[in-house]
């Protein structure tokens, strides 16, 4: 899969920028704040409908002063499909795959499937278990659609608890309603759970091989997952935790709180584990997340590489470099500096500079 060419109009700081992507290497650079990682951000929004930042809203995404703003993305042989998203700041954004417009965002998962990755994924292992959960569902939406439709059902049905747990701290009047919400909770997390559980014993096979590699044979990367509930006792943890829940007005157990744990030569990288492990074993994992995606679809992810090689040292930045292979991969940098020398030979390479490429 790649991407033949990508129009911005008002995207951020990006007022107008018609890009043809070499379906191999593409190198942006330019100084900080010019405009580089807005420019993945817009491919990552064709894959997913929304931003690789967390928290950012559809208004952001749209230039100051402006009221609209518009991506359009076409895909590069034996697929032509394009994909169209239009941000109206007062309106629902819209979003078109060959010119007719989806109806639910799970049919835009699977039509570009991309690998981000920036240095806030090199904090995957430090940071807290919200960030993986986020990283998991991202991931999984990907290759699943169905996870995703009940990843949205499962947070409705959470929102809908908790508003009532809120409401028993005042009155007892509906008790019973909060077993029916339990009911649907635990059918639906117990969907996630085994959906989960299966992505990263998935992952795992892959990013073990991979991290082999990458430490010379040295260590033996684990990543586990961590479910708060197990299927079994889903419902009846919920249950047994009334009265608490009424009381902080929120539900205390469920997929809400899993978490990946990940460990080397055993012990727990997390908390064991130097620098240098910690952010190994995070390449190794957007890698085996590569591999995944190349198993399940049966074709290259697009790896958008946002300013991460000046990141890390020469050893780290050759296994990355490596796996690029003949994957079209977007890098960004602030300069053609020695660590992409090498590679920038081969590219298409395009300097940007407040918003303009020039
Ligand atoms: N909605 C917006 N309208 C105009 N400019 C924006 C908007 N959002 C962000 N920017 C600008 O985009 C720039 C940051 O772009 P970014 O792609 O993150 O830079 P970098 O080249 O360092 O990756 C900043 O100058 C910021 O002010
Ligand atoms: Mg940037």
């Amino acid at each position: 899969m790649y991407i033949k060419s990508l129009d911005l109009c008002n995207y951020r700081n990006i007022s107008k920028a018609e890009i043809e992507f070499d379906p191999g290497l593409n190198i942006i650079y330019g100084k900080n704040a010019q405009g580089k990682t807005n420019i993945l951000e817009a491919v990552y929004m064709c894959s997913t409908g929304r931003s690789h930042r967390s928290c950012v809203t559809d208004k952001d995404i749209i230039a100051f002063s402006e009221d609209e703003a518009h991506i359009m993305l076409r895909l590069g042989l034996p697929y032509t499909d394009k994909i169209d998203i239009h941000l109206d700041g007062g309106k629902k954004k819209t979003i078109n795959v060959n010119g007719m417009p989806i109806q639910k965002l799970g049919d835009l998962f699977g039509v570009l499937n991309v690998v981000f990755f920036g240095p806030q994924d090199l904090q995957l292992i430090q940071s807290g278990p919200s960030e993986r959960r986020r990283f998991m569902d991202i991931e999984i939406c990907q290759i699943n659609n169905i996870y995703y439709y009940n990843l949205k059902k499962y947070y409705k049905i959470l929102k809908q608890r908790n508003n009532l747990l809120k409401d028993l701290q005042k009155s007892k009047k509906q008790y019973e309603l909060l077993d029916i919400y339990d009911c649907q909770l635990s059918e639906c997390g117990v969907k996630l759970i085994k959906i989960r559980r299966s992505f990263i014993e998935g992952l795992n096979l892959f990013a073990c091989r991979i991290h082999k590699k990458i430490s010379s044979g040295a260590e033996e990367l684990c990543i586990e997952y961590k479910n708060d509930v197990s299927e079994k006792d889903f419902i009846s943890k919920l249950k047994k935790n009334h009265e608490r829940d009424i009381v902080t007005g929120s539900t205390s157990h469920g997929v809400h709180k899993d978490d990946v744990v990940f460990f080397i030569n055993g012990k727990n990288t997390r908390l064991f584990g130097s620098q240098g492990q910690q952010r190994s074993a995070c390449i190794s994992t957007k890698l085996a997340e590569i591999e995944l995606i190349r198993s399940e679809r049966g074709e290259n992810p697009v790896f958008l590489l946002d300013d991460v090689l000046s990141e890390l040292d020469k050893q780290r930045q050759q296994s990355l470099i490596n796996a690029i292979g003949d994957m079209q991969t977007i890098i960004t940098c602030t300069g053609i500096e020695d660590s992409i020398k090498d590679i920038s030979s081969k590219s298409k390479i395009f300097n940007i500079k407040k918003g303009k490429i020039l």
